[in-house]
């Protein structure tokens, strides 16, 4: 199998560049025709790949492809999902090639090429795998096990739609595991399995003072200047220790215990490093907690966009009327999303001061999540990526979020497997996002593997 993946390469890269061309961009509603394309092009290739079935289900918003393949009931059935939807490619003139015209480049972690386009990596590189990985399981001893797909296309803007179709189909969706492949291994060298993700809770503020633009010289240290103001507020949510003072925010976080934070310190990290490839002279957080900790089992607030005034050409004197923010929240273990939010509302309206009003909207959002490692599907994913990649994985909480993962648990009762493939360095979500070549044949080589070994934990 692994000589067929290997001659193959030069197809499914041609195959993926063919997906990367269509621009699914689902918060951009320009690109609703590219996204039933590209829903239309993965649901081509699945059945390619020899699955039973694909079908385009429509949702309120963009269209889930569900695909099966069904080898024997009595054996256990494998979910797979992700996503087919990017973020939009803006802002576009940092991009070195077009976004959504792929290229292979060299990079210094990637001397293998890597393919640069919007979504090489999040996620329709990683989805492509898997329907690669099924077709050369399927054209060699096929599948041990039942195969069932999920692929949104609304996971980049909150996944609205998706929890109204999996209430409606529980049953269609009967599994025993989930297997997702949208998240990051530490290195190529450093093969690792994710054992959790952070909850998001997104909101946007509007500080509003007088009640029209003002003249800044006629009025200007008389009337409150809003932007002032919301400065003055979003500076005033986190201490002097790096906490967040929303009132209530840390009151159900889980301490980890010293062992597990151990744990997860075993795994490599250089901060010269990470600090040399950010181009910052120093790191900032929270006190007491290092920066993976920072960045994975700790919560955080961050402002996402901040405007107001005036932002044209050159310069005009002017005391806005209003300005806005958008604030995200990033949750973990058991803080709920809901109430951070309500918490959240709370604390801005309380403290605005008189001069203006404040409106708070809650944006999307979704819980945290935890896989736990003394289970079937985590123990097939570390022995899989142990033998793909010849090294022992290390388990790492992963600080990115992905908030269907916790409702699949609390409406299929299912567990969900992190077994992604990009590096953090990918440049997801930005400019030049990229995907290494070695990454996607190794993802590729590393999903049979994992179906082996959770099929083979049922005997
Ligand atoms: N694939 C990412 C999440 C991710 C990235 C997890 C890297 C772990 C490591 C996902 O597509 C994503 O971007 N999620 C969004 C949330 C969503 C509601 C927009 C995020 O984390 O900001
Ligand atoms: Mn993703
Ligand atoms: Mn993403």
């Amino acid at each position: 199998m692994k000589d067929y993946i290997q001659s193959n390469k030069q197809r499914y890269l041609d195959e993926l560049f063919d997906f990367l061309r269509i621009p699914s961009v689902s918060a951009d509603s320009r690109h609703q025709q590219d996204m039933l394309r590209a829903a239309e092009y993965i649901q081509g290739k699945l059945l390619d790949a020899g699955m039973d079935t694909a079908e385009i289900c429509p949702t309120a918003g963009h269209p889930v492809v569900y695909s099966e393949k069904n080898v024997d009931p009595s054996l256990p059935t494998i979910l797979v999902y992700g996503h087919y939807d990017v973020q939009p490619a803006d802002p576009l003139e940092l991009w070195h090639s077009a976004p959504f015209e792929p290229v292979i480049k060299t990079t210094p972690v990637h001397p293998e090429g890597a393919i640069f386009a919007r979504g090489a990596c999040d996620d329709k590189g990683q989805i492509y795998m898997h329907v690669k990985a099924i077709e050369a399981m399927l054209k060699h001893d096929g599948l041990p096990c039942n195969v069932k797909i999920m692929f949104e296309g609304e996971e980049e803007v909150g996944s609205e739609n998706l929890g109204e179709f999996v209430r409606q189909n529980k049953e269609k969706l009967k599994a025993d595991i989930i297997l997702i492949s949208d998240t990051s291994i530490i290195g190529n060298d450093i093969p690792s399995v994710e054992t959790g993700l952070r909850g998001l809770a997104y909101m946007e503020v509007e500080v509003e003072g007088p009640n029209r633009d003002l003249h800044s010289g006629v009025y200007g240290g008389a009337v409150a200047n809003p932007v002032n103001v919301l400065a003055q507020m979003i500076a005033s949510l986190h201490d002097e220790n790096g906490k967040v003072t929303v009132k209530g925010f840390y009151d159900k976080v889980q301490e980890l215990s010293a062992e597990e934070r151990e744990a997860l310190e075993a795994a490599p990290f250089d901060l010269e490093e990470y600090k040399k490839d950010l181009g910052i002279a120093e790191v900032s957080g929270e006190t007491g907690y290092t920066t993976r900790e920072r960045a994975s089992i700790r919560p955080t607030l961050d402002v996402n966009g901040i405007w107001g005034g005036y932002t044209g050409e050159g310069s005009k004197t002017v005391l806005p009327s209003k300005a806005f923010a958008k604030i995200s929240m990033r949750l973990v273990p058991d803080q709920d999303w809901h109430e951070i939010s309500d918490l959240f509302t709370a604390h801005f309206t309380a403290i605005a001061p008189p001069t203006v009003k404040v409106k708070v909207k809650p944006h999307h959002g979704g819980q945290p999540y935890v896989t736990p490692t003394d289970s079937a599907g985590y123990e097939a994913a570390f022995k899989a990526m142990e033998e793909a990649f010849g090294k022992t994985p290390v388990p790492t909480r992963g600080g990115g979020s992905i908030p269907i993962v916790s409702l699949f648990e609390k409406e299929l009762g299912l567990k969900s497997i992190l077994l992604g493939f990009g590096l953090d360095s990918d440049a997801l979500h930005s400019p030049n996002e990229h995907y290494g070549i070695f990454n996607f044949m190794k993802g590729i080589e590393t999903i049979p593997l994992f179906y082996k070994y959770y099929s083979e934990s049922f005997q």
